[in-house]
This record gives structure tokens, C-alpha cells and sequence, in this order.
């Protein structure tokens, strides 16, 4: 049996040094740690939990097929134990030596900076732009710009300068973070460490790191109360909020394949630890529905490091991602010590945060099955703004037509009761029946008078009602006019 080497520090790279962390250093989020510990107040908190971007900071991570995009984060609700062999770019390490970058340049020649308190986290996205739009070879539109900052709050009407400063500015003087900081020196180093697990002991805290899923089922099976971290989206604002601590904590990123994301004829398997950007960019071509869903899901700070395991398993009945994946039949993958087996979406919440899962399990993927046919999808999420807000009720149709006639019908709706419900009444009511307005109506009138949504500060109940049976007749017209236009491409 090959020994598997356990270190009891982490290794990162912060703008360019290597550190090791250990203690309870470890467990603390990230803004802390790079203000109080290292001295680089550069980074900000203002609301410590993922809403504004303040605290926003550039990371990548070293996996066994090389390091993972440079991608922005928040870093005031992310543990430092989730960045292992990962090298931070904070706003301090945006400057070469000692010239601003483009980035800061522009940020100071449009007058984009303030306040300051959440310029810093501004620079770092407008770096993700500019670093994806100078190794894509794309331009920066206005419209990429806005969907870089839209985790990026500026209180103070100030978005003008800010999007001049990131449409101005020029590619061939943005030198590139991967080039200044992912370097062969810096690989070579992680690479060496990459097959170590991590275990750390803190004074009330213990982490592991397992490297293979035995060892990680083991534990659990052993402990059952280990919490499973993904991405700490959900976690970390509750740490924050003292809404919880965790004592004992399990990560599953050093198993290699956790993060994957792959299609076959049958369909998409998602890991553990894929994030919810993986998600987004994989299904881009072949499911535009669900990509449409995720590009208005958080923003793009919390994508790039919360997991769709992640949105699943914390089990909101307003988890933007559940309805869509409950029509689609997806199942989740468990493991534990007594072996592996799946369970349907629409079979896993039983009552408010009550899951058909067994403490000892473990999830360790999600199988979407692929649809083959005639279907047509509509997702929708009512919010009070398009970005960065919390639903009040999402909504979910596949309909499977066969000329004017619905042959099969899956709805689900979510902020309608204590968990995302699957509707089978409302299914049978629409299955048999013509593709029309007058049977979408009955259905949402069906729908409405099925449900007993809360009233609360998102929405009344009355609202809820309303808004379900308003939605039945929105996913008439939005899918009768994608039809239409599908039949005028065919026959013009
Ligand atoms: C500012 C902000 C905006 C947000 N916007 C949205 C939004 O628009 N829509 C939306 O739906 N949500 C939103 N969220 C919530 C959150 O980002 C998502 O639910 C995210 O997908 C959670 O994933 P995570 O990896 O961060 O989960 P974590 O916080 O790490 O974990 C969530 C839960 O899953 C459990 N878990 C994780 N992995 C496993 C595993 N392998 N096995 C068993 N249990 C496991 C954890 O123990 C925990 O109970 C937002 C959050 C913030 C802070
Ligand atoms: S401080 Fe507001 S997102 Fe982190
Ligand atoms: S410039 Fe900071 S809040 Fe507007």
C-alpha cells in the first residue's frame, strides 16, 4: 500500500512569497488573514458576507493538469484552508514593482476610485477582465465590463468612471498576472506537494484534506459530525454571522476529479467541487436555458468559488439552481463506508433542510441525464434586481410537445413552500393537453392553489400566488414564441 504523505501547514503564495500557514491561522477567512497577519490592508471588508466585493482578490490553484484560471473571489467569507498550493493576488500585488499597473492607471485616470474602500476590489476584477479578454483575444465591451463588476458594489453613483476606466483600457500594457505569478519556479515548487494530503489541528478546530475518497469515507464513517466545506459560500456567511462554527471539517479539493465537469451521450456529471463557473461555461453551447440561469446566479466573485453540489446540498428553498436541475431528473451521487447510491432531486428534501441523506454519506457528484427529443425548457427567478439577489420564487417547465400537443410535462417552483416541490398534479394537468395559453393558465391557477408560500421580506404570500400563476402564462409565451421563431429558421 503506498504511504500518503500528510502535511499539517498550508503552502500559498501571496502576490509572489511563498508562506506556510498552520494553527489556527488556517481556519480564519482569507481578508483577515492577509490584513491582521500579513499587513496588506489593501483589501477590504464591508459587509463580510460575499454582497459587495470590497474584499474581492485574484486566486488560481495548482491541480494535477496545471493551474486553474485566475479568477476573482471573496475573500472575507473564504477560509484560508480552501487555498492549498494557490497563489493570491491581492490589490497590493496589482502593481509591478513600483508602477501601477494599466488597471490602476485607468482606475486613476477616469477618476474611478472614491471612496476607497471599494475601489481595491473593483482593480481586482477589472484584472480578471483584462486578463481574460488579453488571453481570450477578445475586446471589453461595455457589457463584459458590467458582468465583471457585478459583484462590485460602488455606493456612491460612481459606476460612470469606473466603466470608462475598464473600457478604456489598453491590453498591450496589461501585463499578465498568469506570466508575473504562475511561474515555472513557483509550478515546480506546488508540484511537489500536490500528492500530500493536509490534516491541522487548531486549538478547537481540526481540517482534513484527504487525497483519495476512501480516506475521506473513512473519516466521515468514523465521525459522522465532520462538516463537508466546498466552497463556503453558503458556510462562510453564516461563520461570519456567528450563525455557526465548525469544529470539525472535511474538504474534498485535493481529491483529484472532484472539480470535473464531463458530458457523455447519457449526460453531464458534475463533481463535488465544481463551481458554479466550471457549470456555467460547460453547458454555455448545448443547455443556453441553464447557462442563461447561472450568468444571473450571485455574481461572478461567488461563482468562481461556490460549488452547484454546494447550492444543492444546502437545500434553500430558494436555491436558484434546484428547480431547473429537479426537471432534468438530476440525482445525486453519495458515497459512504457501505457503499454508493443515488437519490432524485425530487425525492432528496423532505421537509425544510431535511434531506434524504445519511449522516455517514458523503456526495461526490451530480448525473444531469440527457434529454432526447422534441423538449422545450423555461427557467425563471423573480428577484427584486437582476444581479446578485436573492429569489423570492424560481420556476422550472420541460414540456415535451408532439405537434400542438404536450406528450409530458415536468414543473418545479421554489419560494413556494418549505423546500423546491416538484408539481405532479400540475404535470397530469398539463400532459394530453394542447400547447396553449388557455391550458397554461389553468395550470398556474392549479399551481397557485396548490402551494403555501410565507410571507416575508422578499415577498408577501399574496405576491407568491399572484406571481405563480403569472409565470405559467409567461412560460406560454416565451416558449411559444421560440417555437415560432424555431418554425420561421425551418420554413422562412
Ligand atoms: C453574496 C451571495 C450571493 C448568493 N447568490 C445566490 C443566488 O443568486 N442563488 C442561489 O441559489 N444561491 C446564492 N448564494 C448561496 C451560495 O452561493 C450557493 O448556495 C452556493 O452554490 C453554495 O456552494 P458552496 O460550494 O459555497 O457551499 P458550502 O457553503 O461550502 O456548503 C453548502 C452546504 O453543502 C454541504 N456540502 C458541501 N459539499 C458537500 C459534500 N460533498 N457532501 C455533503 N455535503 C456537502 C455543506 O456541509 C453545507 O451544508 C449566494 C451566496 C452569497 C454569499
Ligand atoms: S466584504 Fe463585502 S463581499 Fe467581502
Ligand atoms: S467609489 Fe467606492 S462606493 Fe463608489
Amino acid at each position: 500500500m503506498t504511504q500518503i504523505t500528510k502535511r499539517n501547514h498550508l503552502i500559498v503564495n501571496v502576490n509572489g512569497e511563498n508562506i506556510q500557514i498552520s494553527g489556527d491561522e488556517a481556519f480564519q477567512p482569507l481578508a483577515q488573514f492577509l490584513r491582521n497577519t500579513l499587513h496588506k490592508p489593501g483589501t477590504k471588508v464591508v459587509c463580510a458576507e460575499g454582497d459587495c466585493g470590497a474584499c474581492s482578490v485574484v486566486t488560481s490553484t495548482l491541480r494535477a493538469d496545471g493551474w486553474t484560471p485566475l479568477r476573482t473571489i471573496n475573500s472575507c467569507i473564504a477560509p484560508v484552508y480552501l487555498f492549498d498550493l494557490s497563489c493570491i493576488v491581492t490589490v497590493e500585488g496589482m502593481k509591478d514593482a513600483e508602477e501601477l499597473s494599466e488597471v490602476q492607471n485607468k482606475m486613476r485616470d477616469f477618476h474611478g476610485g472614491q471612496c476607497g474602500f471599494c475601489t481595491p476590489g473593483m482593480v481586482c476584477s477589472m484584472a480578471q477582465l483584462a486578463e481574460d479578454c488579453k488571453t481570450s483575444g477578445s475586446a471589453i465591451t461595455e457589457k463584459k465590463a458590467r458582468n465583471y463588476l457585478t459583484g462590485n458594489l460602488c455606493r456612491c453613483t460612481g459606476y460612470e468612471p469606473i466603466l470608462k476606466a475598464a473600457t478604456h483600457l489598453d491590453l498591450n500594457k496589461w501585463q499578465l498576472l498568469s506570466e508575473r505569478y504562475l511561474t515555472t519556479d513557483l509550478t515546480s515548487k506546488f508540484k511537489s506537494h500536490l500528492s500530500e494530503g493536509v490534516e491541522i489541528q487548531s486549538e478547537n478546530k481540526k481540517l482534513s484534506m484527504p487525497t483519495v475518497l476512501t480516506e475521506a469515507l473513512r473519516i466521515k464513517s468514523v465521525n459522522p459530525a465532520v462538516r463537508l466545506v466546498a466552497g463556503a459560500t453558503d458556510l462562510g456567511v453564516l461563520i461570519n454571522k456567528a450563525k455557526t462554527s465548525l469544529q470539525e471539517i472535511m474538504v474534498l479539493n485535493k481529491i483529484p476529479g472532484t472539480q470535473n465537469v464531463s458530458g457523455s451521450a447519457s449526460g453531464i456529471l458534475i463533481g463535488a467541487m465544481a463551481t458554479l463557473t466550471d457549470v456555467e461555461n460547460f453547458v454555455k453551447s448545448d443547455h443556453p436555458e441553464l447557462k442563461r440561469l447561472l450568468h444571473i446566479f450571485a455574481s461572478p466573485q461567488i461563482k468562481n468559488q461556490g460549488t452547484l453540489l454546494g447550492n444543492i446540498l444546502n437545500g434553500s428553498p430558494i436555491g436558484d439552481s434546484i428547480p431547473p436541475l429537479m426537471t432534468l431528473d438530476a440525482e445525486i451521487q453519495f458515497q459512504s463506508v457501505r457503499g454508493a447510491r443515488s437519490v432524485k432531486l425530487s425525492e432528496y428534501y423532505k421537509a425544510y433542510k431535511v434531506f434524504d441523506k445519511a449522516e455517514d454519506e458523503i456526495a461526490t457528484g451530480l448525473f444531469v441525464p440527457a434529454l432526447v427529443g422534441n423538449y422545450v425548457h423555461r427557467y425563471f427567478k423573480v428577484s427584486l434586481r437582476k444581479d446578485l439577489d436573492i429569489s423570492a420564487v424560481t420556476f422550472a417547465a420541460v414540456l415535451k410537445l408532439d405537434g400542438g400537443t404536450i406528450t409530458e410535462a415536468r414543473i418545479s417552483m421554489g419560494g413556494v413552500g418549505p423546500t423546491v416541490v416538484r408539481m405532479p398534479q400540475v404535470e397530469s394537468l398539463l400532459t394530453g393537453h394542447s400547447f396553449s395559453e388557455k391550458t397554461f393558465t389553468a395550470a398556474g391557477s392549479l399551481a397557485s392553489s396548490l402551494i403555501k408560500p410565507l410571507s416575508d421580506l422578499r415577498a408577501s404570500s399574496e405576491y407568491r400566488h399572484l406571481v405563480t400563476e403569472n409565470l405559467f402564462k409567461k412560460c406560454f409565451h416565451e416558449m411559444d414564441t421560440e417555437m415560432n421563431s424555431k418554425m420561421e429558421a425551418v420554413c422562412p
